[in-house]
């Protein structure tokens, strides 16, 4: 991949729709009708009124190092992220989450705000160097990170929510980066003691695990794009070798708790995967090929090998003809006895959608764009902060285009929202209930009319936190959060109300068609 050239016009592009002034309302329900500016596909974009099938999930979802804070507290060892935090020049002003939503020390109002939204789930994330400081189990376990995670996930159960605990959400024990992080087989070992010691000790109240948080942007934006922690810049081959060790970490970690725990503890163990949506701009076969590709490139790579026991083949062709990669491979004991069917679900991230077509002579258009293929976002989508599409249709897409590769898997929506950027106590977020509103829409019309086994919604995120990158600035919350108060009070937005009445329906029952 030109890696170079691709990261380049990413940028230019994200800077233009930065300083483009963009309309924030994306879509009003006229006649029953979604009327999205600019999408005049009236039969796809009316508005369905049914429920979701009865026992969908509905949760939001958050992780450590985002809301913790308590960075260095009660013997938490170091992550990446404090180090890239620290550093400075990586982050907006240089924003770090020593403090975040200072979740370490509020579980109550964290709780408190989940139960007025009526939520069933809650998927937050264990950090991994709270429990274990170096992130080896060669050192004694820190007790006070076990008595947070206990508490909380007390405190949900008794608020009758489901804990749904990501292992790994980009926030590396420093330690184990300081050995070569994922590139080192030994991190995958320690990974395993890790998931084990989880699995052991919170599995009889835990029920729902995920095990790695995209682990592409992870690979791609923290080890070669220079853009997140770990902030490195390496060649390709070594992203891949990274990739495939992510990849064998989870079929490990899967493959434990179904040995060790499964029977007892009767839980489920996925994986959350970035699902971007790519259309293909024609129907031209070239550019039918290049949207595939595109697919296979992003999605297939980190989650064929869990429901097909390897690569995808367009990848392994492509990555053959067009680069001098090596594409590492998985033994023939690892294909038939950790990958087959690695995944209990599939934990869709979904954010974007983009426009796909043959590239032919012209320059890539993101960054996630392989050599023979160009991807852009349509001029006349509302995009917020130059990368967050507004395209309610993409997420039912990506959701049959799951359903289609990977044998119908179940499914579980674990992220997708909607950014702001600045700090003001902007409450009426209507333009987030919208979005909402729409996006929900499209996943129950993959599930009843498209036969998607999608179960359950996440909405990205229950309160604004630290946006990696953006720090502060940037905020997804269906609750503000005011960063400068030290008490950091949660306050619900507009769209947290109208979660509240779409969880209490059921989805969106007025005038229930009797007929679906
Ligand atoms: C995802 C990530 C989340 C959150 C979200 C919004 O990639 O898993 O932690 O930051 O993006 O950008």
């Amino acid at each position: 991949m030109s890696v170079s050239f691709a990261k380049l016009s990413f940028l230019v592009l994200a800077l233009m729709f930065l300083v483009v002034d963009r309309p924030s309302s994306c879509l009003e329900l006229i006649d029953d009708k979604f009327v999205y500016r600019n999408f005049q596909d009236h039969k796809r974009d009316t508005f369905l009124h049914n429920r979701f099938k009865k026992g969908f999930a509905w949760g939001v979802a958050t992780s450590a190092y985002q809301i913790e804070g308590g960075w260095n507290e009660d013997g938490k060892g170091p992550s990446i992220w404090d180090t890239c935090s620290h550093q400075g020049g990586h982050v907006f002003m240089n924003h770090t989450g020593d403090v975040a939503c200072d979740s370490y020390h509020k579980i109550a109002e964290d709780v408190a705000i989940l139960k007025d939204l009526g939520v069933t789930y809650y998927r937050f994330s264990v950090s991994w160097s709270r429990l274990l400081p170096d992130g080896t189990l060669n050192h004694p376990v820190n007790k006070h990170g076990l008595a947070y995670y206990h508490k909380l996930i007390d405190a949900l159960i008794n608020a009758n929510i489901e804990p749904v605990v990501t292992l790994f959400h980009f926030d590396l024990p420093q330690a184990l980066q300081d050995i070569g992080g994922f590139e080192n087989r030994q991190t995958v070992q320690h990974f395993l003691y890790f998931a084990d010691f989880c699995f052991r000790e919170f599995g009889q109240k835990v029920k729902y695990w995920v095990t790695i948080n995209e682990p592409y942007v992870y690979v791609l934006f923290g080890h070669e794009y220079g853009l997140i922690a770990p902030n490195l810049k390496l060649p390709s081959q070594r992203s891949f070798n990274i990739a495939h060790n992510l990849i064998l970490a989870h079929a490990r970690a899967w493959k434990r708790y179904h040995e060790r725990y499964g029977q007892e503890q009767q839980g489920l163990v996925g994986m959350a995967f970035s699902t971007i949506w790519a259309e293909p701009m024609t129907q031209k076969a070239a550019d039918l090929e290049a949207a595939n590709l595109f697919m296979q490139m992003t999605v297939g790579w980190f989650a064929r090998p869990h429901y097909h026991s390897d690569y995808p083949d367009e990848m392994k062709e492509y990555i053959e003809k067009h680069t001098d990669i090596k594409l590492p491979e998985f033994s023939p004991q690892e294909k038939e006895q950790i990958l087959t069917r690695s995944c209990d679900f599939y934990g869709l991230n979904h954010y974007m959608t983009v426009m796909v077509k043959e590239r032919g002579n012209e320059m890539p258009g993101q960054m996630f764009d392989p050599e023979t293929v160009r991807s852009e976002i349509d001029r006349n989508w509302i995009v917020k902060e130059g990368y967050y599409t507004i395209v309610p249709w993409g997420i039912r897409k990506a959701l049959n285009w799951i359903h289609k590769h990977f044998h119908g898997p179940a499914i579980i929506v674990t992220e997708n929202g909607m950014p702001h950027v600045g700090y003001d106590v902007n409450l009426e977020d209507q333009d987030r209930v919208e979005y909402m509103t729409a996006y929900i829409n499209e996943v129950m019309k993959a599930q009843l009319l498209d036969g998607v086994d999608v179960r359950g919604y996440f909405a990205w995120s229950l309160m604004d936190n630290f946006e990696w990158t953006h720090g502060y600035m940037m905020r997804f919350g269906l609750h503000y959060v005011n960063f400068t108060d030290p008490a950091r009070p949660r306050m619900a937005r507009a769209s947290a109300k109208a979660y509240t009445e779409i969880i209490q329906d059921n989805g969106f029952p007025s005038k229930v068609r009797e007929d679906l």
